[in-house]
């Protein structure tokens, strides 16, 4: 038999490589045949939810006076609540099902939590977040106050037959609530009510707070003392005539257009 030429010798070589390679085709092959046989790889573990983070204040520490000082807003902001969420994020460590719900589920759900020294962290901790997450954005310097919406404004007027009804009312249960806590002007059924919780409790907390104080808050006042002592000492309703002053009403009356 003739040996082949050089040309030929290439050709020889190229197909015989097409050959080889065509018999390890994808999805040919025994490597290909086991890989059929193997169970699915399993799924990528999901990512980590992001631990809670402090939220920037949508204005400067003293953009609030002389209503609320700088001071008090610093260590409220910087210290009260970054220990609010430090605490929820050591509780959150140690139930990472619970740290991929949204924050509002999980106060609602909070009597599903049946390990106690879990739930009492989450509720004082998990409500401090979401408590004071709440009040920054319902702030606005004096000048950008503004108004209620003619929508929220009829339905103040509806309910507690005056701007000053209102006041009065929210006011008082700012006033008596005993200790430390918050005042609230919810959404309940449609309609506005006043209500008032301890500690850091909400009206989001369902078998927690009573059933006629749950809601959506749209306002909401902090009377732990440390968002007022500084600049007003014991003189609470001080505080809290000044506080209707920095009430950010554009966000107030959006959160109620929305519901
Ligand atoms: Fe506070």
């Amino acid at each position: 038999m003739t040996p082949p030429s050089s040309l030929k010798r290439r050709h020889f070589v190229q197909l015989s490589t097409l050959a080889a390679g065509a018999a390890l085709l994808p999805g040919q092959g025994p490597a290909a045949e086991a890989a059929k046989t193997l169970p699915p790889a399993p799924a990528p573990p999901a990512p980590a939810p992001p631990a809670p983070a402090l939220p920037l204040l949508p204005y400067a520490f003293a953009a609030l006076e002389p209503h609320i000082d700088a001071k008090t807003m610093e260590i409220h902001h910087g210290k009260h609540h970054a220990a609010y969420i430090a605490g929820l994020a050591a509780a959150l460590a140690k139930a990472p099902e619970l740290a991929a719900q949204a924050l509002e589920k999980l106060l609602a759900g909070l009597p599903e939590v049946a390990d106690e020294t879990l739930r009492a962290p989450l509720r004082n901790h998990g409500g401090g977040h979401w408590n004071h997450s709440f009040f920054w954005q319902t702030l606005a310097p004096a000048a950008k106050s503004g108004e209620p919406s003619e929508e929220l404004a009829v339905a103040i007027t509806a309910t507690f037959a005056s701007m000053d009804g209102f006041k009065k009312a929210f006011g008082e249960a700012a006033a008596k609530r005993f200790g430390s806590g918050w005042a609230w002007l919810i959404v309940q059924d449609g309609k506005l009510k006043i209500t008032s919780t301890p500690n850091q409790d909400n009206p989001l907390m369902k078998g927690i707070t009573a059933d006629a104080d749950l809601g959506t808050p749209i306002l909401g006042l902090d009377v732990w003392e440390h968002a007022y002592y500084l600049h007003y000492q014991n003189r609470r309703p001080d505080y809290i005539a000044a506080w209707w002053n920095v009430i950010n009403w554009p966000e107030v009356s959006k959160r109620f257009g929305a519901l």
